[in-house]
């Protein structure tokens, strides 16, 4: 019997408790899988803090890397010893979404990552990046793909494009870097002018604390002198969307992500009209957009900004750092 964590009805921290699963021999189409690191996002967090708390007890976490253990009948694509990673829609491989919400989602609708071994229908994994560490590899089922999914898939990114990216969590910063290897110039913010500092390490062009410049749209339109910027990493929400949109340009691509503040809010019609933006709502990808991702990682070398690394029994703590947004980038587990 392997360790796992579960998450009792409700949720709440205090219903997290350590327990044993067991995972059972592949059989047809499945890989047996010995995790080694998962990574924190904000919807793990609200399931396992209550915000969004489970109707039944669930093994939490959407991401899931490791180590192939043994694969069953009709396996070709993995061996045992092979590094994989998760898929945060096991059943959408490719195409168009098929799934609505998270009822397909480990870690939601279905027991997730948070432990030791894993048996799972091998559709839901893909190779992971040469050379990562398990860790590594965790933090792109969620965050990675879903920059990579805005910026590559919906945004088709160009050189001398220009993006304006919101804060310096998961998504954000995968965001900068796919943005600058695809050779953009980015526009980042984020609350904390020491944070600032190290998102210009990372290659971002120009810096606005959004918490001392709360109109940066109009920085933002400066800055590109009167033009705006060609995408957006939309991932504040209610709160931040219409200075997104004054900060985008005429037909420009705002990637609708976030809910950091809040759930619903009021939406300037107009200024979309006039503007005739497109808004588009993300909701991380498919599989094969996940296997484009990781070659490209892999031809270019990019490796994930991990913040801090917890072992799984401390998954809590761990959540609690995610709350106490002192972070920059990735929050991972560790089995
Ligand atoms: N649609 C999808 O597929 C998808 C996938 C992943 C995540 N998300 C969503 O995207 C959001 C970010 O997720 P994450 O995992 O990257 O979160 P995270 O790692 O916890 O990052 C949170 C960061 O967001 C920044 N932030 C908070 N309020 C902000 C505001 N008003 N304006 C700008 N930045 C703000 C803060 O940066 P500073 O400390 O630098 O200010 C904070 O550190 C969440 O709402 C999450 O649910 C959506």
């Amino acid at each position: 019997m392997d360790k796992a964590i579960v998450v009792q009805p409700g949720g709440g921290f205090d219903k997290v408790t350590v327990t044993t699963r067991a995972a059972p021999a592949p059989t047809c189409g499945e890989i047996q899988v010995r995790l080694r690191g998962s990574s924190l996002n904000y919807h793990d967090y609200a399931v396992v803090s209550g915000m969004w708390g489970p109707t039944e007890p669930r093994i939490p976490m959407a991401d899931g890397a490791g180590e192939v253990l043994a694969v069953g009948p009709g396996v070709t694509e993995f061996k045992p010893g092979d590094q994989v990673v998760s898929t945060f829609f096991p059943t959408w491989l490719d195409g168009e979404p098929e799934v609505v919400g998270f009822a397909t989602t480990p870690g939601d609708g279905v027991d997730g990552f948070a432990r030791e071994t894993v048996t799972a229908p091998a559709r839901g994994f893909t190779h992971a990046p040469k050379g990562w560490t398990a860790a590594e590899s965790a933090t792109l089922t969620t965050a990675g793909l879903t920059a990579w999914r805005a910026l590559h898939e919906e945004g088709r990114i160009k050189a001398g494009d220009t993006v304006l990216v919101q804060g310096t969590g998961g998504v954000s910063i995968f965001a900068l870097q796919f943005a600058k290897q695809a050779g953009a110039t980015v526009i980042a913010t984020s609350s904390s002018d020491e944070k600032l500092e190290k998102l210009a390490a990372l290659g971002a062009d120009h810096l606005i604390n959004y918490r001392s410049t709360p109109e940066w749209g109009e920085t933002v339109r400066n800055i590109t002198d009167g033009r705006g910027v060609d995408h957006v990493i939309e991932v504040g929400g209610p709160a931040t969307l219409a200075q997104s949109m004054i900060a985008a340009r005429v037909h420009g691509h705002i990637s609708v992500i976030g809910i950091l503040t809040g759930l619903a809010g009021d939406f300037p019609l107009v200024n979309a009209l006039l503007k005739q933006q497109q808004l588009k709502a993300v909701l991380v990808g498919s599989r094969r957009q996940q296997q484009d991702m990781i070659r490209a990682i892999d031809a270019t070398g990019l490796k994930p900004v991990i913040d801090k690394i917890f072992p799984l029994e401390e998954i809590v703590a761990a959540f609690r750092h995610q709350e106490s947004n002192k972070h920059f980038g990735k929050i991972c587990l560790e089995m």
